[in-house]
């Protein structure tokens, strides 16, 4: 059928509309589409066709990632042979890039799941203590103090990492949106879902399967950083990718607002403290100028600065500020020649009747 739809129809019948042609859709390496995708804010899973497709025509070896966020797209360089450097100002972020993206070898073996699921009662119950009533279940909350014990336990820091991947993924997968802003009594959300159904130690052991199946060796010295962009060692790579937080229009776009639990389970709360006020336990936001009016246009031109021997391909979208025209006048100060590429595109945030839906024109602007 060549992509093309065929519709068969009655001679009688006038069609009101031809079929579109249906666009022969680009294919990501085999071994990108084995990326546990993540429930995320901004997450550009579904765009990596599009993005392969235009990034596979710049010539590159080595590539910076500096906001990784889920990891995908550091993935789907890593599944292009490149060397990658993955860094976000997130812990868990960077965590699931270390199990995935800089882990080449390790797996979590039955030892180690052993070690990790190992009943002894935990020496410590903060998570019990704080998010009884707040988000899941006595006995998920037990899980998670235990495991979380278990985790320091071994010693391998890929291993570690694996491990948080896998338990981030179960946490997201047990929550109903997918984020920690809603607490209590969910069960309005409850539309039936098996991941619902679960506990949180049942997704943690397919979670572990899921993650030792996305581990791969490219022949590459991988790394990923936990770092804010601006505090970034000066490494000099090929290519940047840039994938900033928008300025927020009426919602606001904060990572630690959405993904406090998280952040917070990967270090235990260690150095973050619960602000009480909340309902939700949250800790402090971490600040970022990207997310302010009247900060974002000086830390773009800062960042382009900062990356300017590199070849830098910004990921953004139409709704975004500042626009188009001024982002290009940005990189044009910097780059010789600037090229902007477009998809046009659908986000889907949230699930069944909370989905919040946007379209919006994807950009790739690609500064050489
Ligand atoms: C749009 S998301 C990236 C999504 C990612 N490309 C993906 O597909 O999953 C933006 C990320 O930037 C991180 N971030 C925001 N400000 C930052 C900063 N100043 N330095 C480093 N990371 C930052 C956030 O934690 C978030 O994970």
């Amino acid at each position: 059928m060549n992509g093309m739809l065929k519709v068969k129809m009655a001679s009688n019948v006038v069609p009101l509309r031809a079929p579109a042609p249906v666009e022969p859709q680009p294919t990501i390496p085999a071994r990108a589409t084995r990326y546990p995708d993540l429930r995320y804010m901004g997450s550009k899973s579904r765009l990596l066709p599009w993005i392969f497709e235009t990034l596979n025509t710049i010539d590159f070896d080595s590539v910076l990632d500096p906001f990784s966020g889920t990891g995908c797209v550091g993935y789907l360089f890593k599944s292009m042979d490149r060397r990658i450097v993955a860094s976000d100002f997130m812990n868990f972020s960077s965590l699931v890039a270390r199990a995935t993206i800089a882990n080449n070898k390790v797996h979590l073996d039955g030892k180690a799941i052993r070690q990790l699921i190992d009943g002894t009662p935990p020496a410590h119950n903060f998570i019990e203590k704080n998010f009884n009533g707040v988000f899941y279940k006595q006995e998920d909350l037990k899980f998670l103090d235990r495991v979380s014990g278990n985790i320091r336990q071994l010693q391998d820091p890929y291993e570690q990492a694996l491990a948080f991947a896998a338990l981030f993924r179960s946490c997201l997968k047990r929550q109903p949106r997918g984020v920690f802003t809603i607490s209590g009594d969910l069960s309005h959300y409850d539309d039936g879902r098996r991941d619902l159904r679960l506990s949180i130690e049942e997704h943690f052991l397919e979670q572990i399967e899921v993650y030792n199946a996305a581990v791969f060796d490219n022949g590459r010295k991988n790394r990923a950083l936990r770092s804010d962009i601006f505090q970034l060692p000066n490494e000099r790579v090929d290519l940047v990718y840039l994938d900033p937080p928008y300025v927020p229009r009426s919602d606001d776009n904060c990572y630690t607002k959405r993904y406090h639990f998280l952040e917070g389970l990967s270090c235990y709360w260690q150095g973050l403290p619960i602000d009480e006020n909340t309902k939700v336990k949250k800790i402090a936001k971490r600040y970022t100028p990207f997310s302010y009016r009247r900060e974002a246009v000086e830390a773009f031109d800062r960042m382009f600065a900062r990356f300017s021997r590199s070849k830098i391909a910004l990921s953004y979208s139409s709704n975004g500020f500042p626009d188009l025209q001024q982002l290009v006048e940005l990189m044009g100060k910097h780059k010789k020649t600037v090229a902007v590429f477009e998809k046009p595109h659908r986000y889907h945030f949230g699930t069944h009747n909370n989905v919040q839906r946007a379209s919006v024109t994807e950009y790739l602007i690609v500064g050489q």
